[in-house]
C-alpha cells in the first residue's frame, strides 16, 4: 500500500491538481523514487514461479530488461494507467482511410476526382498520365476501403482524394510547369525558351497542381489530412527546399493553416488566372 501520510499527495504534480477520482494517489516525485523496486526479467514465467537466486551472470545479461516502475504502487493508478484515450469517430474514421503513392494505374482514379475542379480549371487524362509516369513519387492519394465480411471478395480501394505534383526550378508554380510537353513520350525534358516544360527532374520546388476530393466526401478532413501526410512525407525523405502551389483568394487561410506563405498574386493564366502563389519552405 501507499504512504497515505506521504507529504506529496499535497502537493499539485507540475501544478495540475489530482483528479476527483484520484484521490490519496501520489506520483513520485523524482526519478530517484522510480527506482525503489524494480521488477526483474522473468524470461517469460509467471513472477510468482519465477526463480530470483543471485546470480550474477544472469544478472549482467538481462540488465537493460529492468522496468522502472515501483510495483508495489502500480494499483494506485488506476486511473492513469488504464482510462483508454478518449476519441470521438469523425467521419474521416468512418471511411477507414489510408494514404498511398499513385501509380500510372490510378488515372481513372483520378479523372473522377478531378471533377471537383470547375471544368476549365481540370487536369486532362493525359496530363495524369503524363505526371503519374513521369513522377509518381510527387503523387499522394487517399484511399477508402469497406469494411469486409468474412468471405467477402477484397474489392478495389476507392480514391477519394490526390495530391498531384511535378518539379520546378522557380520558386513558385509557373504557368510552364503546368502544361503537358508536346512530345513527352518521346523526350525526356523539353526546354522551351529556356525554360523546362512540365515536370523539370532537377528542379528544387515541388509545385502542386492539383488537390482535390471527391464532391461527396469533401467537408470530412479528407483534404487536410491528406495535404499534412503530402508535406511530412516531403519533409521526411528531404528531397525538396520547397513546396508551391496556386490558389483562389478563399483558400488562402486553408494553406496558411499548414505552413504555406502567401507570397501575393501569381503570374499563371492558367484556368483564366486570378490565383495567389502560396510557398511552404521545408
Ligand atoms: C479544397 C478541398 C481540397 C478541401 O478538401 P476537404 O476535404 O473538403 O477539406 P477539409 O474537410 O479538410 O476542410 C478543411 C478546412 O478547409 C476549409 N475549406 C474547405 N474547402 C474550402 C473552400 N472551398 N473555401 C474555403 N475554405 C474551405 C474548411 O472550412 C475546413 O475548415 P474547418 O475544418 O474549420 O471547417 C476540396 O473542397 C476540393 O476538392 N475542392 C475543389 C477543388 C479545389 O478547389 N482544390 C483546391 C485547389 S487550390
Amino acid at each position: 500500500m501507499a504512504d497515505h501520510s506521504s507529504p506529496l499527495r499535497e502537493e499539485p504534480i507540475n501544478g495540475l491538481k489530482p483528479l476527483s477520482n484520484a484521490d490519496g494517489f501520489s506520483l513520485p516525485a523524482t526519478g530517484n523514487d522510480l527506482e525503489r523496486v524494480e521488477i526483474p526479467y522473468t524470461g517469460g514465467q509467471p513472477l510468482e514461479d519465477a526463480d530470483f537466486e543471485d546470480d550474477d551472470d544472469e544478472e549482467e545479461e538481462v540488465e537493460g530488461e529492468y522496468v522502472a516502475v515501483d510495483h508495489d504502487d502500480v494499483n494506485e493508478y488506476p486511473y492513469w494507467f488504464r482510462r483508454p484515450p478518449v476519441h470521438h469517430r469523425t467521419k474521416l474514421d468512418e471511411l477507414h482511410p489510408f494514404v498511398q503513392v499513385l501509380t500510372e494505374s490510378n488515372v481513372d482514379d483520378c479523372v473522377k476526382v478531378e471533377q471537383a475542379f470547375p471544368e476549365h480549371e481540370r487536369c486532362s487524362r493525359e496530363k495524369f498520365l503524363y505526371r503519374l509516369s513521369r513522377c509518381p513519387e510527387l503523387c499522394l492519394g487517399l484511399f477508402t476501403l469497406p469494411i469486409l465480411g468474412e468471405d467477402e471478395p477484397k474489392p478495389r480501394p476507392t480514391l477519394v482524394g490526390h495530391v498531384i505534383a511535378t518539379r520546378t526550378s522557380s520558386p513558385v508554380v509557373t504557368d510552364k510547369s503546368m502544361e503537358l510537353p508536346p512530345k513527352w513520350q518521346e523526350e525526356r525534358m523539353t526546354v522551351e525558351n529556356g525554360e523546362v516544360v512540365g515536370h523539370d527532374e532537377y528542379g528544387s520546388t515541388i509545385a502542386i497542381h492539383s488537390l482535390a476530393v471527391l464532391p461527396e466526401h469533401q467537408g470530412k478532413q479528407v483534404g487536410s489530412t491528406l495535404m499534412k501526410s503530402y508535406i511530412q512525407r516531403i519533409k521526411d525523405a528531404q528531397i525538396a527546399d520547397r513546396i508551391s502551389i496556386i490558389a483562389h483568394g478563399p483558400l488562402v487561410p486553408f494553406y496558411e493553416s499548414f505552413g504555406f506563405d502567401n507570397r501575393g498574386p501569381s503570374k499563371c493564366q492558367f484556368g483564366g488566372g486570378g490565383w495567389e502563389d502560396l510557398v511552404c519552405s521545408l
